[in-house]
């Protein structure tokens, strides 16, 4: 989020009070965001890798593409965006007339952080004939300085859509950048940022896993370092690894991304066995810390009182929203 955003939606809250809200801890949570629901004709979308509960009251769960998709095609007056700042973010560009909320403003992303705008601008003057592929996970501020946008489940397709002899700078996400020359066969210029949730997974740890469970099949995101992404069955988005588990005649999976996912692929698959990929540590590294900031306190009460509101600026929303439009264009024609 540019960061003039951030200081004026923070001054909203402060003003507000808003921070010192408590929740009556005897208050059905579910039955009043249900309410809430109707009486602001709101639409709740969450990511996978929030908690099960938000998921659970959610209206649309989905990967990053769909929730895009569904923020630009929605008829509700308000989104109530359980993810982090760029998924809101994205949502105001998509639907500038739109309140959105995102119910935690500390709900940041290391990914996109590792790609700050200044330095990715003087990082793309070195090729100036090249076009820029930013993966969604960004801030608005480099958005702005992309030329097409891409999420996990349309990267190659976005990439192939260039035509072979225009060069390719990809940000901000290595790993998948990597993967996506490995798949496409093209010379990308990568920029140096990485996801903190996937570059923790255990390659020892996960050999121990698969010599324990040979049956299993081992799937990844391409967010995942290279070691992990080689030995792996699939790799895919959080979209396309649930559909593999349900497509799959295998019944054991070993889930090498963060573990909120495993709610759905739990519930399409009831009777198959899904193991999170252990982290390199004893902590709880492979929940993202960002996701997990959503509660359903704070669900309520960004509901309630429409708290903390994106705001972004109308060159900021014309500006980022093109990379974001031709991504979408391209994915429809796929069919994706
Ligand atoms: P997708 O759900 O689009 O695969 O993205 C994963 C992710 O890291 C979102 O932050
Ligand atoms: Fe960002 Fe990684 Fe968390 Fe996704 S899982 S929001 S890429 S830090």
């Amino acid at each position: 989020m540019p960061i003039a955003s951030i200081a004026k939606a923070k001054e909203e809250l402060n003003k507000k009070g808003y921070l010192d809200l408590e929740v009556d801890p005897t208050l059905d949570l579910v039955e009043e965001i249900e309410k809430l629901k109707k009486e602001k004709n709101a639409i709740i979308l969450a990511h996978y890798y929030v908690d099960a509960d938000i998921q659970d009251v959610a209206d649309y769960v989905g990967d990053s593409l769909g929730l895009s998709q569904m923020a630009e095609s929605t008829d509700a007056d308000m989104i109530v965006f359980a993810g982090v700042h760029f998924m809101a973010e994205t949502a105001k560009m998509l639907s500038p007339t739109k309140t959105v909320v995102l119910p935690d403003l500390k709900a940041g992303c290391s990914l996109a952080d590792s790609c700050p705008a200044p330095l990715f601008k003087k990082f793309k003057e070195k090729y100036p004939d090249h076009k820029v592929v930013s993966y969604i996970n960004c801030t608005a501020d480099l958005k702005m300085l992309t030329d097409i946008c891409c999420t996990s489940t349309n990267a190659v397709h976005i990439i192939e859509s260039i035509p072979k002899d225009t060069g390719i700078i990809f940000a901000p996400d290595k790993n998948l950048g990597a993967w996506l020359k490995k798949k496409t066969g093209r010379d990308l210029v990568l920029w140096n940022g990485a996801c903190m949730v996937h570059e923790i997974f255990s390659n020892e740890k996960i050999t121990k896993l698969q010599v324990r469970h040979p049956e299993a099949k081992l799937i990844a995101h391409p967010e995942c370092e290279a070691h992990i992404l080689d030995k792996a069955d699939f790799v895919g988005s959080t979209s396309g690894l649930l559909r593999f588990t349900q497509e799959s005649d295998a019944d054991t999976f070993i889930v090498a991304t963060e573990a909120g996912i495993l709610h759905q692929m739990e519930l399409k698959s009831p009777d198959k066995t899904f193991i999170p990929a252990p982290p390199n540590n004893t902590c709880a590294c492979n929940d993202c810390p960002h996701m997990k900031r959503n509660t359903m306190e704070k669900l309520y009460l960004s509901m309630k009182h429409e708290l903390p509101e994106i705001h972004l600026e109308p060159d900021v929303i014309e500006k980022g929203r093109a990379c974001i439009d031709k991504m979408l264009d391209i994915s429809a024609k796929a069919g994706l």
